[in-house]
C-alpha cells in the first residue's frame, strides 16, 4: 500500500502494529548486516525504546549551535569543499577523529545492500568507537548530505539560510520514503514523503516553494513513535555548511553552483 496522505501518514507511523520491515539477525560478527541488527533503527517494542534511549541520551551530550559553527568554519577551511563536513564535524563531537569509513559504511545501512566495502567499513568503525556513535554518523551522513545538494540548488545568494532549509525539507525530502510492516496483515506499506508534504489538505500550494511558510508540519523527519531524534542536529549541520557556501563573494559562489535564478 502507498501512503500520500498527511494525515493518514500521521496516523500510521504513531500506531504500534505498523514496525519497520525485520532485517537478518544472523550476520557475522561485525559485518554490515550484523549492524543492521543491533540499531535502534530496524529493532522494535522494547529493544527499540532501550537503543533509542541511548542514542537520545548521547545527541543530548552534543550542542547544535556548536555543530552549526565548526561545520561553518570546516567549510571556510576547506574553500567551500563541503562533502564530508557534516559527518567530520558530527564525527569530531562524538569523538570519532577519523571519519573516513563513514560513506562506505551508510551507503548500505538503510539499504540493506551488503557488500565487502561495506563491511570493510563497519569493521574500521567498530575499531574507532561505539555503536551509538556508529549509528549516529551512518543515519546522518546521506540525507544530511542531501539536504545541503538539494538547498543549494534552491538557493540565492541572500536567502535566510534556516527558511531554506525548512522549505526544502518539506518540498524537496532527502529521504523520499519510509516503509512500515502491518504486524496485523504482513502487508508492506510505503509513506511517501514527497506527496505527504505536498499534501493539498496539509499544505496550502503545496508545490510553490515559498521561503516564508518557516518550519512547517512536514513529515521528512518521521512522526509518531520512531522519529528522527536529530531534527535540530541535522538542521545545524546543513545551516553552518550553507551559511559558509552563501555568505561567500558572489564569484566564488558562482564557483559552487549556488543557482541565482529566481524561484
Ligand atoms: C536532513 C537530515 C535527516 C533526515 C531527513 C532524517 C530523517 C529521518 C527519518 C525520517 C527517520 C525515521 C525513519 C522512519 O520512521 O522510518 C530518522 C531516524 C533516525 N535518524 Fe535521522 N534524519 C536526518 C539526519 C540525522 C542525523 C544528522 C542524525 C544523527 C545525528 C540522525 C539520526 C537518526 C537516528 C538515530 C534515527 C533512528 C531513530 C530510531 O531508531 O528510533 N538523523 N531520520
Amino acid at each position: 500500500m502507498l501512503i500520500t496522505s498527511h494525515a493518514q501518514a500521521r496516523t500510521l507511523l504513531g500506531d504500534a502494529g505498523y514496525v519497520p520491515s525485520p532485517v537478518r539477525q544472523d550476520g557475522g560478527e561485525g559485518t554490515l548486516a550484523w549492524l543492521r541488527a543491533q540499531v535502534s533503527r530496524f529493532s522494535t517494542g522494547r529493544t527499540h525504546a532501550e537503543r533509542r534511549d541511548l542514542l537520545v541520551e548521547r545527541l543530548a551530550t552534543l550542542d547544535p549551535a556548536e555543530l552549526r559553527t565548526a561545520a561553518r568554519a570546516m567549510t571556510a577551511e576547506r574553500d567551500g569543499d563541503w562533502r564530508g563536513v557534516p559527518t567530520a564535524v558530527l564525527g569530531a563531537a562524538l569523538g570519532v577523529r577519523d571519519t573516513s569509513a563513514v560513506a562506505a559504511a551508510a551507503t548500505g545501512y538503510l539499504s540493506g545492500e551488503e557488500s565487502p566495502p561495506a563491511d570493510a567499513a563497519v569493521a574500521e568503525l567498530l575499531g574507532l568507537t561505539d555503536l551509538p556513535a556508529i549509528t549516529l554518523l551512518l543515519q546522518g551522513h546521506a540525507a544530511t548530505e542531501a539536504l545541503i545538494e538539494t538547498a543549494l540548488a534552491h538557493a540565492s545568494a541572500d536567502d535566510d539560510v534556516e527558511a531554506l532549509l525548512h522549505e526544502t525539507l518539506r518540498q524537496d525530502p532527502p529521504l523520499k520514503a519510509t516503509r512500515r510492516l502491518d504486524t496485523r496483515t504482513g502487508e508492506e506499506v510505503t509513506i511517501d514523503l514527497v506527496a505527504v508534504n505536498r499534501d493539498p489538505e496539509a499544505f496550502a500550494e503545496p508545490d510553490r516553494f515559498d521561503l516564508a511558510r518557516g518550519r512547517t508540519p512536514h513529515l521528512t523527519f518521521g512522526a509518531g513513535l520512531r522519529p528522527c531524534p536529530a531534527p535540530e542536529h541535522a538542521l545545524a549541520l546543513a545551516a553552518g555548511v550553507l551559511e559558509a557556501l552563501l555568505s561567500r563573494s558572489p564569484r566564488e559562489s558562482a564557483q559552487t553552483e549556488v543557482d541565482p535564478r529566481p524561484r
